[in-house]
């Protein structure tokens, strides 16, 4: 993956292509206009021809042969004060455009694009980022490798003016593929099919990811989570052969007596919905039902790798939900880990039941900060779409945070209220509560079902049901997993902002 850096002009780079952002305008820039002069004259007639004006999504690719690049690929960025979002957004799209054409490396000229609130290692990273995960196939069960698009990334190198700003960009690029591998071993494990990653297959990866990078794992499996009393996740698990499993990592990057922070994945390998059974259309995608799970692990592995100063707990439960002869009833009472009863009205809303026992047992870790990522709502995709994971918590500084890093790292949140009275519908007439409250403010309701169990500790909860999946595919956005999660985590923990009471 590893991405290059080199500096000097880029006119005297020797590359297949060399990529250089335009802002939106009716004449070429000074820059653009040296460039020109090696052309001769093709930005100046591109531009008077209306054929380029550096508008969001356009592409000029010209041919070269006066120039060491053998190409450069003027890329549209918009408007002069673009948002970090659009810029990567540009960039995958570059990216995509010249895998499509089947080109093997490129060179971004980073001093081209305009982004002056941030630092050089911070426009590297996310240059590298998003050109990388641009790049991304899930091509492991295809005999055939090529389908049109070559599935080998682009070769990046980022070219900088000066010899001492190398180090900055490179420590910038450097951060990007630790970042990226994370993302993509959590789209790898959301692509896989079913069939492929049973919950002990699971806890196998994460054995296996843990020793790669140093982590600490710790697998319970049915017998040992039957011994602990976490019954609302047996519960759900009763139905499919494929027994259950709890995955624990530590990741210990700072002192010994420093709180950790846990950070909690839903992992349901498929969610057939179990007896309250699934339609059958799109069921398929319920293989994307251990996102939160599989962002966990990335993050984890990612901040290893980062070496990032502080302590981590990964906890993924890794469970399947299907309807079978010894599968829970609709009516079913489960005790719970915390000692609480759940009346189960829908064996479709199991993922909140799989969370609230792992919620209950994180807190033996005594953490700082509690956060969940859930494929948890599909009414959180009415209420939001594909652009956001919703955010809701019980601590506003927490959630604030949470905010921030999405805003800086391009992985949006939105926020959701989370009232008492949310809570009072999950009133159960024969146990302490049910697991549903019907279709009313879905995403609210279940984030209300999580907050009973994550009492006591500062929390927050993402709905990542919308943002987990890519159906189509779209420039820069393969098709299947999207990984989401990890850059936000990444973010969040490197910041790592102290929380107040409240
Ligand atoms: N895994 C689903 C939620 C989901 C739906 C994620 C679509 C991604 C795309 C979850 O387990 C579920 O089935 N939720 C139910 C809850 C309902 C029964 C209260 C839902 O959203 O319909
Ligand atoms: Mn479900
Ligand atoms: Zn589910």
């Amino acid at each position: 993956m590893q991405i290059r850096v080199s500096s000097g002009t880029p006119l005297k780079l020797k590359t297949p292509c060399l990529i250089i952002g335009v802002h939106e305008s009716a004449r070429p820039a000074p820059g653009e206009l040296e460039l020109d002069t090696h052309l001769p004259g093709a930005i100046t007639r591109a531009f008077r021809d209306h054929e380029f004006r550096g508008k969001k999504g356009e592409k000029l690719l010209l041919h070269t042969p006066d120039l060491p690049a053998e190409r450069v690929l003027l890329l549209g960025l918009g408007p002069a004060r673009a948002q970090s979002l659009d810029l990567r957004r540009e960039l995958a799209g570059a990216a995509a455009f010249l895998q499509e054409r089947k080109l093997r490396a490129c060179t971004l000229d980073l001093a081209s694009l305009p982004l002056r609130q941030l630092t050089l290692g911070a426009l590297a990273q996310l240059a590298g980022e998003a050109i990388l995960l641009a790049g991304y196939r899930f091509s492991r069960y295809r005999t055939e490798k090529s389908d049109g698009v070559d599935s080998k990334p682009l070769q990046l190198t980022l070219c900088v003016p000066r010899r001492d700003q190398i180090k900055e960009a490179a420590t910038g690029a450097a951060a990007a593929e630790a970042i990226c591998r994370g993302v993509f071993l959590a789209r790898d494990l959301v692509n896989e099919p079913g069939n492929a990653k049973s919950p002990e297959e699971l806890a196998r990866r994460a054995r296996v990811l843990a020793e790669e990078t140093g982590l600490d794992c710790t697998i319970l499996d049915r017998r040992e989570l039957e011994e602990e009393g976490f019954g609302a996740l047996l519960g759900v698990a009763q139905g499919s052969v494929r027994e259950p499993r709890l995955i624990v990592l530590h990741y210990r990057g700072a002192e010994e007596t420093e709180p950790p922070i846990a950070l909690v994945g839903k992992g349901v390998v498929f969610d057939a919905g179990g007896i309250s059974l699934k339609p059958a259309e799109k069921m398929d995608e319920m293989k994307m039902d251990m996102a939160g799970g599989a962002a966990v692990l990335g993050t984890l592995a990612a901040a290893a790798r980062l070496r990032l100063p502080v302590n981590l707990v990964g906890l993924v439960p890794a469970v399947e939900n299907l309807p079978s002869g010894s599968a829970i009833r609709p009516g079913d009472i489960l005790t719970s880990l915390s000692g609480k009863t759940i009346e189960v009205l829908n064996t479709d809303a199991e993922g909140r039941l799989i969370l609230a026992d792992t919620l209950t047992y994180a807190k033996r870790f005594a953490p700082r900060a509690l956060i969940d990522l859930a494929t948890l709502t599909g009414a959180c995709i009415i209420a939001l779409g594909h652009e956001a994971s919703a955010v809701l918590g019980n601590h506003d500084g927490l959630v604030q945070a949470l905010r921030n890093a999405g805003e800086r790292c391009g992985e949006r949140l939105w926020p959701l209220p989370l009232w008492e009275e949310h809570g009072k519908l999950l009133k159960s007439e024969v146990a302490d509560l049910k697991n549903t409250a019907g279709r009313p403010a879905g995403t609210i309701t279940a984030a209300a079902f999580l907050q009973v169990f994550a009492e006591g500790c500062p929390w927050a909860h993402l709905d990542i049901a919308g943002t987990a999946w890519e159906g189509k595919g779209a420039p820069g956005r393969p098709p299947g997993g999207t990984g989401v999660g990890v850059r936000l985590l990444v973010e969040y923990l490197r910041e790592n902002p102290r929380l107040g009471k409240k």
